[in-house]
């Protein structure tokens, strides 16, 4: 993994989280969590550092997206949540031609990460461990982010709240291995988080 390819991700990221005034800081989030439960897995630090570059990539193709469906609030209609469901794709696709990202398994972690561990998520419904294991836990990681972000129809949830909402969606949404080492780093993850929103708000 060169520092170049994880600076790069990183510019992405923050520039995709730019676009959304609710979610800035959302990508290093993904990231700095989607890496602290590879570890807690077991995985080497070689693998959690890919795990990480995929993670502030992942929701690159929300570029393609447009920015009225992004930022509507209130409920959107069918037409609006075909084009929200289109950014893994669209992300994948625009991420394809960097061929150490392919070789890597970055651009497949970004495709399918939001499929679920039942086999109801996006866009191939795959299941179980069909589902690369860096999307598995990217997965993780920015559902606990999204949580923890105040959104225009809801408040932000405090940590202790997500955590449970995690635990109680092991084995339907998230893989339960993955839920196991969120609750083993459940005091590093929150001390990561609180560390964040402390530096975005003080920017
Ligand atoms: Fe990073
Ligand atoms: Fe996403």
């Amino acid at each position: 993994m060169t520092t170049v390819l994880h600076q790069f991700a990183e510019s992405l990221g923050t520039a995709i989280d730019a676009k959304d005034p609710h979610t800035s800081m959302h990508s290093d989030e993904v990231a700095e969590v989607s890496h602290a439960l590879a570890l807690t897995m077991g995985l080497s630090p070689r693998e959690a550092d890919i795990i990480h570059v995929a993670a502030h990539l992942h929701d690159i193709g929300k570029i393609g997206v447009p920015d009225a469906v992004l930022r509507k609030q209130g409920a959107l209609n069918t037409k609006e949540w075909q084009a929200i469901r289109r950014h893994p794709e669209l992300g994948a696709n625009i991420l394809k031609p960097v061929a150490a990202l392919r070789d890597l398994g970055v651009v497949d972690m970004v495709l399918h990460h939001h499929e679920r561990w039942d086999g109801k998520g996006y866009p191939a419904r795959l299941r179980g461990v069909q589902i690369p294991l860096g999307a598995r836990i990217i997965s993780l990681a920015d559902s606990l982010s999204a949580m923890l972000q105040n959104r225009p129809y809801r408040n932000a949830m405090d940590f202790t709240k997500a955590h449970d909402e995690i635990l109680r969606c092991s084995a339907t949404q998230f893989d339960p291995s993955v839920v196991i080492a969120f609750r083993k780093s459940a005091d590093t993850i929150l001390k990561m988080v609180s560390y964040l929103s402390n530096k975005e708000q003080a920017a």
